[in-house]
């Protein structure tokens, strides 16, 4: 995993009103009357077809009453190699528990109010089961109601939100074990309007705030736990001691590891393909390069990748691409040189989402064509994450703006009849690089920063002419050459030039120059989804300017953007 950026935490905390931005650490929960919540709002159709479960790993299941942090509970879970299932309440089923048979259950926090009739809830044998149960937020509050305790809806005076103070109360507890040390408070994050008014029998508090008298409590003879506070967030400092101290009492194995889980995926691999072939499209990226090599480790031959060279490439890339895959790993391995058409079809587009959607169609075109040729292919590789899975369907359940037109191969396996082999579905990006480092490759592969599907297209503003693209890499080269030097690159999440649609006189020795300007852009991020940009010292970027502009025929300007995201994209296009 990517170090822990102060910086980053620091902006993170301005992005506050963004939610569902992941290691955030922000919730939001509205209080009831806010939310207006369709039902059904979080009904994550491809959570229902997750790929065949590990089934002799204790499993634990979370039931997601749509908070927007709902993943990091998994996270946290994961990292303590304890192996859980996100799935949506109205999904959750007395036949549903039976044939997932949880060792433990874990309720999120949910944006509704338990108050109102119909307000989702998990089934009434969940609790007579006799498993552990912790109940969060919205969770919490649902317990109490469903175990004969008390809630109220929100009121401005009660509603709490951001960071609270938790003090012990009563006896100290094993769940508790590692807080309150020395008798100390714990920072929290609460974000709820409702409150437990009246705790239900057999519970009885362990922490309280100034805002939730409640915060922490608990049935210790039940097993069941229930807290006010969001303790999977960051701005919960000590929260991932209190899953640890959870599962443990659940009896959990913490037998989620990597090598478990390649041996797993290997088995079901060889099951789900049997004597078929399957074709994997290969970027060279983190997810599927790692896919391509544990499907290689399964099936061997049977697997052929199609790696499509756009003419959009950084420097160097093909080659290392090819040399990775064919030559160290022994893949078979199209190498479709297709940049003539590529770019020919951009001649004269600038329009961004124009470009996107010619670079996407033209893939599409082309990957099939050569997908075409491989005898007997029956399945489509594709490196598809958790996070992609139960991220399926917008919290809001209606259509959520296109700020610009992802590249992927969608609608491919349909139109050709492939079915789908996605190894990576169960796993969140860490654990991705974490397999990847199983498996043996390289960090160079592993570490790498995104690369987006249109390449350098869309660092290219206006019109993509091929001098522009080759300026553009030989800067992209010097500007990474620089990072890694400093020792920056993996403090960094993602870092590149764009070349800009401008030229601008320079002097240079005793002469006029009128060259491009570039940007350089490098951000932190925890997911893409919010980015800071990273505090490079004057003295890196002076060097890193005189640098691209000595060695970089075609620069002669270079400027730093320091927009982070929102309002910026991390792309220029
Ligand atoms: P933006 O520019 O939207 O980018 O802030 C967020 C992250 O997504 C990457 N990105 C893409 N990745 N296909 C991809 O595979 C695309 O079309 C695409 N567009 C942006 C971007 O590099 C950043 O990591």
């Amino acid at each position: 995993m990517r170090s822990p950026n102060p910086r980053q935490a620091r902006a993170e905390g301005g992005l506050r009103h963004l939610a569902r931005e992941s290691d955030m650490g922000v919730v939001s929960c509205p209080p009831a009357g806010l939310q207006g919540s369709p039902p059904g709002h979080n009904a994550l159709p491809m959570s229902t077809h997750a790929a065949p479960a590990p089934h002799d790993h204790d499993r634990l299941l979370i039931i997601d009453f749509g908070s927007q942090v709902t993943q990091l509970i998994a996270r946290r879970l994961r990292e303590l190699k304890v192996y859980c299932e996100i799935h949506p309440y109205q999904k959750v089923t007395d036949a549903f528990l039976d044939d997932f048979a949880p060792k433990a259950v874990i309720f999120s926090g949910g944006p509704d109010s338990v108050t109102r009739d119909g307000s989702p809830r998990p089934p009434a044998s969940v609790y007579a089961r006799g498993l552990p149960i912790l109940g969060i937020c919205y969770g919490q509050q649902v317990m109490m109601q469903d175990l004969g305790g008390k809630v109220e809806a929100g009121e401005h005076a009660t509603a709490e939100f951001g960071r609270a103070y938790v003090t012990p109360a009563g006896e100290s507890a094993d769940f508790l074990k590692g807080w309150f040390n020395d008798g100390g408070r714990e920072q929290v994050w609460m974000s709820h309007g409702d409150h437990v008014s009246e705790i239900a029998p057999g519970f009885a508090v362990y922490g309280t705030s100034p805002g939730a008298p409640f915060a922490i409590t608990a049935d210790l003879a039940r097993r069941f736990f229930a807290v006010q506070f969001h303790p999977e967030v960051h701005h919960t400092p000590n929260g991932a001691k209190l899953y640890e101290n959870f599962v443990k009492m659940a009896g959990f194995k913490g037998d989620w590891t990597m090598g478990a889980y390649r041996e797993e995926a290997i088995a079901r691999i060889r099951e789900q393909v049997g004597d078929a072939r399957v074709i994997c499209g290969l970027s060279g990226g983190v997810d599927s390069s790692v896919a391509a090599v544990l499907i290689h480790e399964a099936i061997g031959d049977q697997l052929t990748c199609v790696f499509v060279d756009h003419g959009l490439l950084r420097q160097d890339e093909a080659e290392q691409v090819v040399t990775m895959f064919r030559d160290h790993y022994n893949m078979p391995l199209i190498h479709a040189e297709e940049s003539e058409r590529f770019l020919s079809a951009l001649e004269g587009v600038s329009d961004p989402e124009v470009k996107r959607k010619t670079i996407g169609k033209l893939f599409i075109d082309v990957f099939q064509h050569y997908a075409d040729g491989i005898d007997g292919a029956a399945f489509l590789a594709q490196g598809t994450l958790y996070p992609d899975v139960i991220e399926s369907v917008s919290f809001s359940g209606g259509p959520s703006v296109t700020i610009k037109s992802h590249h992927n191969v969608g609608g491919l396996p349909e139109k050709m009849g492939l079915k789908l082999v996605e190894p990576l579905r169960e796993l969140f990006k860490d654990e991705v690089r974490a397999l990847g480092r199983e498996l043996g490759l390289p960090d160079s592969f592993i570490g790498r920063h995104p690369f987006p599907g249109p390449g350098l297209a869309i660092r290219c503003p206006g019109e993509i002419t091929r001098e522009k693209l080759d300026i553009l890499r030989k800067a992209d080269a010097v500007f990474i050459d620089q990072i890694r030097r400093h020792g920056l690159y993996d403090e960094i999440w993602q870092a590149f030039v764009a070349i800009l649609p401008v030229k601008t006189v320079g002097v240079m020795g005793d002469g006029r120059t009128y060259d491009f300007a570039c940007a350089l852009r490098a951000v932190t991020s925890v997911d893409g989804m919010t980015a800071d940009y990273y505090p490079f010292s004057h003295d890196f970027l002076g060097e890193t300017a005189t640098r691209i502009i000595n060695e970089v025929k075609g620069i002669n300007r270079v400027t730093y953007d320091i927009t982070s995201k929102p309002p910026g994209t991390i792309e220029w296009e």
